[in-house]
């Protein structure tokens, strides 16, 4: 996820582009750009780091230009630096372009533009783009507004632009296919874009949300034109802002980790997406591709974690022994570089780190590697430390996480570590072919199964108002859901500060089932797949001792219905993806009560969104 914004008017623009990258850094704050328009030439500067930097590399510059675009990035293709920073230019330097979303194809269009003599500096998708749309304006000869129609008919993937050029002062170019853009009317003319409205409120009130597949032509002091794709005119209607600045920032939640728990549908989907071939039923993880040979003959395979992390690791354990058969150990980054592991050269090491920069996971890593073993990423930050010092890794496209606590960077995880399964389970012939299409076309409507479970939120907040004083919970789970269990009681835990254990459910009766009373609220996952009938005896045993069961069962359940004192229903899906689902209500149960303890949500006591000491 990225920002952009653009300014079109009769001040300068470089102080109002400034200040709207500051309010989109939630969005990404890796690196950050502006073009400017001025004269007929158009002035680029790039910074990496956060946009504070880059306002430093212009601040003793002389600039007037009144038309200009910036960016402050969220990296997906190419690591964090100036090159990689956005605005990208066209081939002849006459067009610059900013750009937030995933250009699906891509490579395909560069290497039909390097055929052509096109030359490229950077490894972003964005650099393809805006030379894609100055090939087509300069093939077809049309305008650039049709030029720009034309091109972005032929892409694949997610895009909101803004586009200037040399060709065209005192204008710009917009469109948006799946991912936000903002316009503001403000007086005189002038125009403010943004990806959302955080950049524009303090100028104006007065808004267009773009549709998907529409392009607007943005002239100084004229009325803005807005096409669709198969050019069909629009005529705008125009909104009034009536939120503030803060709740924009927050998307109009009250916290960003409520933001980041209703982001997960399209987090799950942007970190499955263009790595699935539905018609050749196939994964693809190209930055693996080169060492799946490697793996395949791994004798086992360690992952390495801290907290959700882990977490998630654990899942992976169940997935890859499950769909693979390939022996995985799971460690916390902790213990494993402390505990002198036996590691040898056929082991592969897979790091999981949402920051890609927690200490713990690091030494297990760097320790790792000096045994020889291959290390491979799973993390959500381009170029981190994790990304950097591992032989290959799969990134999670989850968007930045800013909550402290973490909800979609798990699910983002977990879905990722459910590809590489199926990919390896796939290679090595260990999983029933049916099976395998099965999980693949399953895993597809697991974005619109998290949407579902999301809308349990009223009755969560229900039970959270009645067992938001209790001092202890126990969370309970079996098989691949008892990780699940172990991340609903960390979520709680972090940010209430109300005690909670996670427990594998049959556990119990080895001595934590001497803590069951009224007065102890248990969290059972009993989702029908997998051990369904001994969750039930075990929910049996609790209700005996008069716990209070909160269970998460599946949609239509009866046999829980009947002994639990509340419900929690969720989509029925395959028992391997039931971790995506699942976690979704114990994420909102734990926010929920962090709410009406008063909690600050975002930053909890004691804790820090990356821990980068021992
Ligand atoms: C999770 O909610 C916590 N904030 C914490 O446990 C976190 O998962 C852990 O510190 C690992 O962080 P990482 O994923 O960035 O490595």
């Amino acid at each position: 996820m990225c920002g952009i914004v653009g300014y079109l008017g009769n001040k300068k623009a470089h102080p109002i582009l400034l200040d709207g990258l500051k309010k989109l850094e939630y969005r990404g704050y890796d690196s950050a750009g502006v073009a400017l328009l001025e004269n007929n030439i158009i002035k680029i500067f790039k910074a990496k780091g956060k946009v504070s930097d880059l306002e430093e590399k212009i601040k003793h510059v002389q600039l007037s230009a009144d038309t200009g675009i910036a960016h402050t990035r969220w990296a997906t293709h190419g690591v964090p630096n100036e090159i990689n920073a956005h605005p990208h230019v066209s081939q002849s330097g006459k067009l610059a372009l900013v750009h937030n979303g995933i250009i699906e194809n891509y490579n395909v269009l560069r290497e039909k533009l390097e055929q052509k003599g096109y030359v490229f500096y950077s490894e972003t998708d964005t650099e393809v783009l805006v030379k894609f749309i100055e090939d087509v304006y300069l093939e077809t000869g049309k305008s650039l507004f049709e030029a720009v129609q034309l091109a972005l008919k032929r892409v694949v993937g997610a895009y909101a632009i803004a586009l200037i050029s040399t060709e065209m002062p005192g204008s710009m170019i917009i469109a948006r296919k799946g991912s936000p853009l903002v316009v503001g009317l403000g007086k005189n003319g002038e125009f403010i874009v943004g990806s959302d409205a955080a950049p524009i409120i303090r100028h104006t009130k007065t808004v267009y949300y773009l549709d998907d597949n529409e392009v607007a032509f943005l002239q100084k002091g004229k009325e803005m034109q807005v096409i669709t794709l198969d050019n069909k005119r629009i005529s705008p209607l125009l909104t009034e802002l009536d939120l503030s600045l803060e709740e924009l920032e927050k998307g109009g939640y009250d916290y960003f980790m409520l933001k980041e728990i209703y982001e997960q549908p399209r987090s799950v989907y942007d970190s499955m997406r263009g790595r699935i071939d539905t018609e050749k039923q196939l994964v693809r993880l190209g930055g693996i591709e080169p060492y799946e040979n490697h793996i395949l003959e791994a004798d086992r395979i360690i992952m390495v974690g801290c907290g959700t992390s882990w977490h998630a690791a654990l899942v992976g354990e169940y997935l890859f022994e499950e769909l693979a058969r390939i022996p995985v150990e799971t460690e916390y980054g902790s213990e494993f570089r402390y505990r002198n592991p036996i590691i040898r050269p056929r082991d592969v090491v897979i790091g999981i780190s949402q920051s890609g920069e927690t200490a713990d996971t690091l030494a297990g890593l760097r320790l790792a590697k000096e045994k020889g073993a291959l290390l491979l990423g799973v993390c959500n930050v381009v170029g981190s430390s994790v990304a950097r010092e591992t032989h290959a890794g799969v990134y999670t496209h989850a968007g930045p996480e800013i909550g402290v606590a973490s909800t979609k960077a798990f699910t983002a995880q977990v879905t990722v570590l459910t590809l590489m399964a199926l990919r390896l389970g796939y290679l090595k012939k260990n999983i029933d072919l049916n099976r395998y299409e099965n999980l693949l076309c399953e895993l597809e409507y697991i974005p619109e199964k998290i949407e579902r479970a999301l809308q349990s939120d009223l009755l969560v907040q229900q039970i959270a108002r009645e067992y938001k004083n209790a001092r202890n919970f126990l969370y309970l789970g079996r098989g691949i859901n008892f990780p699940v269990a172990l991340e609903g009681a960390l979520k709680l835990k972090e940010i209430s500060y109300i005690h909670a254990e996670g427990y594998p459910a049959a556990e119990m009766k080895h001595g934590p089932i001497a803590l069951i009373d009224e007065n102890m609220p248990v969290v059972v996952i009993a989702t029908k797949k997998g051990n369904y009938d001994k969750i039930v005896s075990n929910i049996q045993e609790i209700k005996s001792r008069n716990g209070k069961i909160i269970a998460v069962v599946t949609e239509g359940d009866k046999e829980v219905a009947r002994l639990a004192d509340h419900l929690i229903e969720i989509p029925e899906t395959d028992e391997m993806l039931t971790p995506l689902v699942a976690t979704i209500p114990l994420q909102l149960l734990a926010y929920h009560i962090a709410v009406m303890l008063g909690r600050d949500v975002d930053k909890p006591r004691n804790l820090a969104k990356s821990v980068t000491v021992e």
